[in-house]
């Protein structure tokens, strides 16, 4: 994915004991487009509060909200001092799905390219144009694939073949994903009888169009492979 970091806001907001009455203080904190106003505050009764007003564009970042109130402990012989320490941190938004994706509904962003690549081509085509080689997580997501891929790109030598994206190069007989995920733990693990097979001589997965089974190959095979952009 395309990633967008958004600067972190903080601010740290020191709360005298006994500021003086109707006290008023602002700030204006400023990331890119998006834009902090803080008022400080304190009302007829003493009580000190603070109001953010936090602006964004709307087709922007969503934001989450760490508080933490507690007193510091900065020098010895210091007044303690109240201290809100206020943390905005922003999730960016995904960037957009590329056109030539297609859209599998409650699966994810698909797309075969029009060749056959090795193993760590394939991972690297994939990554760059912002998606993953694919690794289905559940039955219905392996099959769909098979169904909707014709793996029939016309330099590939084993058409019945296609890349997915995970391999046990690493540590031998352990397959993770292209994104470090144990694949165990994604959701489809169903083997062709008899594999994983390859030893250290086959690191790299893969399934088979017929019946959406995993094998693991030889990584420098040129073979089909589907990309994938999650929901
Ligand atoms: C000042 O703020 C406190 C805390 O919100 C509230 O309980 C109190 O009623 C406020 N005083 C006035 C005069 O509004
Ligand atoms: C794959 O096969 C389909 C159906 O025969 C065809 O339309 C498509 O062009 C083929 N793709 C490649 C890359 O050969």
């Amino acid at each position: 994915m395309g990633t967008r970091t958004w600067p972190l806001v903080r601010l740290v907001l020191l709360v005298a004991a006994g500021a003086a009455r109707r006290a008023r203080a602002q700030s204006c904190f400023s990331g890119g487009s998006v834009s902090l106003r803080l008022d400080v505050t304190t009302n007829e009764t003493g009580h000190p509060h603070v109001h953010a007003r936090l602006d964004q564009p709307a087709e922007s970042a969503s934001w989450a909200l760490d508080l933490d109130l507690g007193t510091s402990a900065c020098r010895a012989g210091q007044q303690p001092r109240k201290v809100l320490t206020l943390a905005l941190v922003g999730t960016p938004l995904k960037a957009p799905v590329p056109p030539e994706y297609e859209l599998l509904p409650a699966l994810g962003y698909f797309r075969q390219p029009p060749r056959a690549l090795d193993w760590a081509s394939a991972r690297d085509a994939c990554w760059q144009e912002g998606a993953a080689l694919a690794v289905p997580q559940s039955q219905r997501e392996a099959e769909q694939l098979t169904r909707r891929f014709a793996f029939n790109a016309s330099d590939a030598t084993r058409v019945d073949l296609g890349w997915l994206g995970a391999s046990d190069a690493a540590k031998e007989g352990e397959f993770v994903t292209v994104g470090g995920v144990p694949l165990s733990k994604m959701g489809y693990t169903t083997w062709n009888p008899g594999q994983p097979a390859g030893k250290a001589n086959e690191n790299c997965l893969a399934f088979w169009k017929s019946n959406a089974l995993l094998e693991d190959l030889p990584c420098a095979w040129k073979l089909p492979y589907i990309c994938k952009v999650p929901l």
